[in-house]
């Protein structure tokens, strides 16, 4: 019976107090009363800014919902207001407080930041998580003698700090081996910070590797920039392509490797650090230093481990590993569901010369899978030819032009002559070569057939 009492529920509301819209207080509970320092009996029916001078209650009668305001006055607090109607008309106010005093609000930012911290944890954990089941020595698949030898060398080097070259033509998977050595080292839980010494501007390289300090040239960041060696601190620094590095920055990359620590463009403080090196090269550094092309300092300082990723045509024994993890692989990433690969497919794989590596086998199965229909992957749904052409870059070796040009012919030939039987239909064409439309199209683009 008693709860049904409102003034009793009101008595209980922390800071509870209700204004009219004239601001007149018609209703204040003792514990507010109490809190703001008054009697009760001085307060009602007054206006509120006589009681409560810094009182936010007159803005907020003209809320039409309810709105959480943070307070600073009489202590800190966090008070609810709530616009009170009667048969729709706005009659007056009511507020009364979330939060009365700092050891409550401290008590709840303190919760809120370790709920924040732990978030944090989380999220950096499932980061790492992610970071080492793409990039783990485990995804470098391969049974063969060769990939054994170079995973024994990657877990070796992974218990030092030494600097590792890594040797390999394009594709062969040096930044999977680079990866690997940073995720297996003591170093993985901190950052893999990657150059690409090829594809910045050669005056660039510099203020890349080292950063600079504020006020160095017009334009710049007035606080300053770090460059990756800061940014690698305490990880790895993976310099991708040296043989690109430019000749004048090479004594300053020689420096910071022998030194452990670097100096910002335009600065004169040595900054130490504290970074681990893994460059790669698709060029024979020895050979360059002959030709004056890199320096030979440099050179020495950097060939301490060296790994050779042998390139496909070298250990074809680990094909058909390759393409059922690259099936598996699209399956998956394309929601499709290939069970059978055609033997015929292990076959003409391993009688090709494989000039773009392990990624040029990896996109001519992305474009398999996409164009097979169903859950076999035939021999008609791969365009070996094609995938070659998007596989190499450009400064790639040549892919062997005899074979290529004598499987052209005849492809373009057996083309021809079915579209020819079927009057130009390309639906039924396709169909009789067991390959999709778009492919078929593809073919005839390719192969300049009209
Ligand atoms: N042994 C392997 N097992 C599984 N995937 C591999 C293997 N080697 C390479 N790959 C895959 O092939 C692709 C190319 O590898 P990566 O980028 O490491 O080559 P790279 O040697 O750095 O080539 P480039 O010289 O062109 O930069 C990547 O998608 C990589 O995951
Ligand atoms: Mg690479």
């Amino acid at each position: 019976m008693e709860l049904a009492n409102c003034e009793l529920i009101l008595e209980h509301l922390p800071g509870a107090m209700v204004i009219d819209l004239q601001g007149t207080i018609v209703y204040i509970n003792k514990q507010c009363a109490d809190y703001i320092g008054t009697a009760r009996s001085h307060a009602l029916g007054r206006d509120v800014r006589e009681i409560f001078p810094d009182t936010k209650m007159i803005d907020s009668l003209k809320l039409d919902k309810p709105e959480i305001v943070f307070y600073n006055s009489f202590g800190i607090g966090i008070s609810v207001e709530v616009p009170i109607f009667s048969e729709g008309v706005k009659v007056g106010l009511l507020e009364y407080d979330l939060v009365q005093g700092s050891e409550v609000l401290y008590e709840l930012a303190d919760n809120y930041t370790h709920y924040l911290d732990q978030e944090l944890k989380y999220l950096k954990h499932q980061i790492n998580e992610l970071r080492s089941t793409k990039y783990s020595i485990n995804n470098i698949i391969g049974g063969s003698e060769e990939i054994m030898r170079m995973k024994e060398t990657i877990i070796s080097a992974a218990k030092t700090n030494s600097t590792v070259l890594i040797y390999g033509e394009t594709g062969t998977g040096k930044e999977l081996v680079a990866h690997s050595i940073h995720s297996l080292s003591t170093r993985g839980k901190h950052n893999f910070i990657k150059l690409n010494a090829a594809s910045i501007p050669e005056n660039l390289v510099e203020l890349e590797l080292f950063g600079y300090e504020g006020g160095t040239f017009t334009g710049a960041d007035a606080k300053g920039k770090k460059g990756k060696f800061e940014l690698a601190d305490k990880g790895t620094l993976f310099i991708d392509e040296i043989n690109q590095m430019p000749l004048p920055v090479q004594p300053k990359l020689l420096r910071a490797l022998q030194e452990n620590e670097i100096e910002r463009i335009g600065g004169t403080r040595s900054i130490p650090v504290d970074v681990r090196i893994i460059v790669t090269t698709n060029q024979d550094l020895r050979t360059m230093v002959q030709d004056n092309k890199f320096r030979n300092d440099l050179f020495y300082r950097l060939h301490v481990i060296v790994i050779k990723v042998p390139p496909l045509r070298k250990r074809l024994e680990d094909i058909p590993l390759l393409t059922d993890y690259f099936v598996r692989y699209y399956n998956k990433a394309m929601g499709r569901n290939i069970s059978h690969i055609d033997e015929q497919i292990y076959h003409m794989f391993r009688n090709f010369d494989w000039p773009g590596n392990v990624r040029q086998l990896q996109n001519v199965i992305e474009r398999g899978v996409s164009f097979a229909k169903g859950e076999h992957l035939g021999l008609g749904d791969l365009d070996l030819d094609d995938g070659a052409r998007s596989a190499i870059p450009a400064r790639g070796p040549d892919v062997p032009d005899l074979i290529k040009t004598v499987k052209n012919d005849a492809e373009r030939k057996l083309i021809a002559a079915t579209l020819a039987r079927f009057q130009g239909n390309k639906t039924k064409t396709a169909e009789s070569l067991g390959i999709s439309r778009s492919l078929l199209y593809q073919k005839m683009y390719r192969l300049g057939i009209k």
